[in-house]
């Protein structure tokens, strides 16, 4: 995507300096910073901190994080998937690279199984970026049909997203973003409703920023305004990503997309769940119980971040230090509140028969 006037993927590998280069996406929307990657310890870091984020993304840093690993030391590769596995628990993308890269690791000699990782990661970033716009394409009639039904009522429709389902949080394009932007590229008026995403701020942050970059209109909303825009008729569609799908058609996304998804279902307003094949989970139906949901630090709760009157960055503490937080990262939400799973091969019902089909 364009990102300040700049062609920029999230992620890439410099053959030159023989480092893997990423955006901090701690520091947006303030700073457009790139950092450098050279180990198996910067990549775990990334990751775990979240200056990559986003279930495609995470599984492609990872990917890169092996052969970093394997660079240093071919010997070290189970070590490093573990490490690497360890980092964040929900998205099963993480996973799902790894296993890419061991079996095209598989029978290759010590010497060279740096060169072939590389070969490989690189790979999977090049096709991760095809995946996300086929699935823009995917979705696309769904937003063109919606439009003919709303034009001559209204001026265009109304997109509400959760978190950052973006070219940010996959190599480019992103899922529930690749929809939206293929759709404003047909022609199609769109605006854009942008949950602000407690506690980390993704949508206020993130989503925000490269609607903005894209010149996609697009306004911020706290978290639990969304109901009382469906009950106005503010929202014609919700679109968001996933972190994990299982076969039975549950969707684990970034914590509060079930409540949006409650209010839509009550609101009649169709629910769509963005994703690439590789965020289904074949090895489970049922999503709760289940599926790992990440906790993640009470700082996130108890502080928020940005920057001061003076344009520094700034941490500020909005409870008393005694107060009890729980902060789960992810929530579920079950396959009968949702519409239709968009997916790089097309859009398919949330149900374990459509879904099967979907893995063939
Ligand atoms: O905690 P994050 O920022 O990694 O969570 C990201 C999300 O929940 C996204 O909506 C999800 O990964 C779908 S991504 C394309």
């Amino acid at each position: 995507m364009m990102m300040e006037g700049k062609r920029l993927e999230s992620i890439w590998y410099d053959r030159e300096l023989d480092v893997v280069k990423i955006i901090d996406q701690n520091l947006l929307p303030h700073e457009l910073r790139i950092a450098e990657l050279k180990n198996l310890s910067d990549a775990c870091h990334a990751i775990t901190t979240m200056q990559v984020r986003g279930a495609p993304l995470i599984g492609i840093t990872a990917a890169y994080g092996l052969y970093l690993s394997l660079k240093e030391d071919p010997r070290q590769q189970q070590l490093a998937i573990k490490k690497l596995l360890d980092t964040r628990p929900t998205a099963v993308n993480l996973r799902w690279a790894l296993d890419k890269m061991q079996q095209s690791l598989s029978g290759i000699e010590s010497e060279l199984l740096a060169e072939k990782a590389l070969e490989t990661a690189c790979l999977l970033k090049e096709e991760d970026s095809v995946i996300c716009e086929a699935i823009g394409e995917s979705g696309l009639p769904i937003l063109q049909a919606l439009w003919r039904q709303k034009k001559g009522y209204q001026d265009c429709i109304n997109i509400l997203t959760h978190c950052n389902a973006g070219a940010l949080a996959a190599v480019d394009w992103g899922t529930a973003l690749s929809v939206i932007y293929k759709t404003a590229e047909a022609g199609v008026p769109i605006h854009v409703w942008v949950d602000e995403t407690r506690p980390r701020n993704q949508g206020a942050s993130l989503t925000c920023w490269e609607l903005s970059q894209a010149g996609i209109p697009n306004t911020l909303i706290v978290d639990n305004a969304g109901g009382h825009l469906m009950q106005l008729g503010q929202v014609d569609v919700c679109v968001v990503g996933s972190d994990r799908t299982t076969l039975g058609g549950d969707v684990c996304n970034k914590i509060g997309t079930y409540l949006k998804a409650l209010a839509a279902a009550a609101n009649n307003i169709p629910f769509y769940a963005a994703l690439p094949i590789s965020t289904i989970d074949s090895s489970m139906v049922t999503g709760i119980g289940s599926i790992p949901i990440e906790e993640r630090s009470a700082d996130e709760i108890s502080y928020v971040y940005g920057v001061d009157q003076e344009g520094n960055r700034s941490k500020v503490r909005i409870t008393e230090e005694r107060t009890r937080i729980k902060n789960y990262g992810f929530d579920i939400t079950p396959a009968q509140l949702i519409t239709g799973i968009i997916t790089e091969k097309g859009v398919f019902e949330a149900n374990e028969i459509s879904l099967r089909g979907a893995l063939d």
